[in-house]
């Protein structure tokens, strides 16, 4: 890989900033679960240095050792002035928000809210892994919907799985996944006000996981749940996680429709509190300055996809990969490889490129792998070129 490492830097691409090395030195999760010989292109973490602005604001909040107890309403300001911009949505009411540590707890706050322990939350599978867990470790049921063979949700599933949800009456929660990990699918509008339409039918409260809403690449337009017809009791998280690459930074926002604010008053002031003031700082200053950072960031991801494409084709065309618009995760058909259920295992031993595996994400992962494009293009090509020297 002695290439990657003396390749030119890029003056605009966040993603061509960093070296091997540099990144080698990084002490979180993404680059010290495995050992050195293996190229981590796991867990939703971007090799990108932290925005400018970011990296301002937490620099001078540290200089004035700003690191107490966060507080005020500059977060769901600043992401209702981007929402306004990026998606020309202006329902975000700063009111109608709470703060949240982070949007995992956020959605187990929400579920809390519209279910009782023992009811079911509807997912679409093949998703998110962590779902399966904090829905099981919050006492809920999962219900699988499973999605489409187009990988899009598929309406008729919905509605079975809310049946069944629904069964005997009891609440249920349908967790939606927008746009979704691992597949990069952006749900239209139109999709999203039948899934709203259904909903309402059945009676089931619609939880929004909206974390990857910045990482929407050209050509596509992510619509806010709570913006569409019949979404007025539902409940979203956001944050600048994803976008920005603040996971170490932690922070997200619990936003309702106007149909559900007295769930969002529910939010006891304990957790909000609990949000990292560090981290709501380096939000805040991410969606109110940082869109020139995100818009270099997507143009990077954009290209990396029609890469990894490129790279597939030629040299392991037997694996089926249908790139969605959105997020930096890379959906990865393996099942013609003949490799089993459990691909990442053989990329990992024979390649060593660590990458996640889809047994994980719940019924229709086995047989694929998810890789994370969010790199310099070199470590794309390398990992790529050790995913064929694993099935040689
Ligand atoms: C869909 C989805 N939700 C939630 C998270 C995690 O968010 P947080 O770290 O804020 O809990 C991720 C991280 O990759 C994700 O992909």
């Amino acid at each position: 890989m002695s290439g990657v490492r003396n390749r030119p830097r890029d003056a605009v691409n966040p993603l061509r900033q960093l070296t091997i090395d540099q990144l080698r030195q990084r002490t979180s999760l993404k680059w010290r679960e495995y050992p050195a010989d293996v190229l981590p292109l796991w867990v939703a973490e971007m090799d990108v240095p932290l925005a400018e602005p970011v990296a301002r604001a937490i620099t001078d909040a540290v200089a004035r050792g700003d690191t107490g107890y966060t507080a005020g309403t500059a977060y769901p300001q600043a992401l209702a002035e981007f929402a306004r911009r990026r998606w020309g949505w202006d329902g975000l009411a700063v009111e109608r928000t709470a703060l949240v540590p982070d949007v995992m707890h956020g959605v187990v706050e929400a579920l809390g809210m519209v279910t009782e322990p023992g009811d079911a939350v509807v997912v679409n599978c093949p998703v998110y892994p962590p779902f399966y867990e904090f829905v099981a470790h919050a006492g809920r049921r999962i219900v699988e919907a499973p999605l489409g063979g187009d990988l899009r949700i598929d309406l008729g599933a919905l509605a079975d799985a809310f049946q069944q949800a629904r069964a005997g009456g009891r609440p249920a929660a349908y967790l939606l996944c927008s746009p979704h990990n691992p597949t990069g699918v952006v749900h239209t509008a139109d999709e999203l006000a039948a899934v709203a339409h259904l909903a309402a039918r059945h009676g089931v409260r619609v939880v929004a996981d909206e974390i990857h809403a910045p990482v929407v690449l050209g050509g596509a337009r992510f619509v806010p749940y709570l913006s569409v017809p019949g979404a007025e009791n539902g409940l979203s998280l956001m944050s600048a996680s994803k976008g920005w690459n603040l996971a170490g930074l932690r922070g997200a926002l619990l936003i309702a429709g106007p149909a559900a604010a007295a769930d969002v008053a529910r939010v006891p002031f304990g957790t909000s509190v609990s949000t990292s003031h560090l981290g709501v700082i380096a939000h805040t200053a991410a969606f109110r300055d940082g869109g020139e950072w995100l818009d270099a960031l997507l143009a990077g991801l954009d290209d990396n996809r029609r890469l990894l494409a490129a790279l597939l084709a030629e040299h392991l065309p037997a694996i089926r990969y249908d790139p969605g618009q959105a997020t930096y995760l890379a959906w990865l058909d393996c099942r013609a490889l003949g490799l089993g259920d459990d691909p990442a295992a053989v990329f990992l031993d024979r390649g060593r490129v660590a990458l996640n595996s889809g047994t994980t994400f719940g019924t229709g992962g086995d047989g694929h792998v998810r890789l994370n494009l969010a790199t310099a293009p070199e470590l794309i090509t390398e990992a790529v070129r050790r995913m064929a020297l694993a099935v040689a």
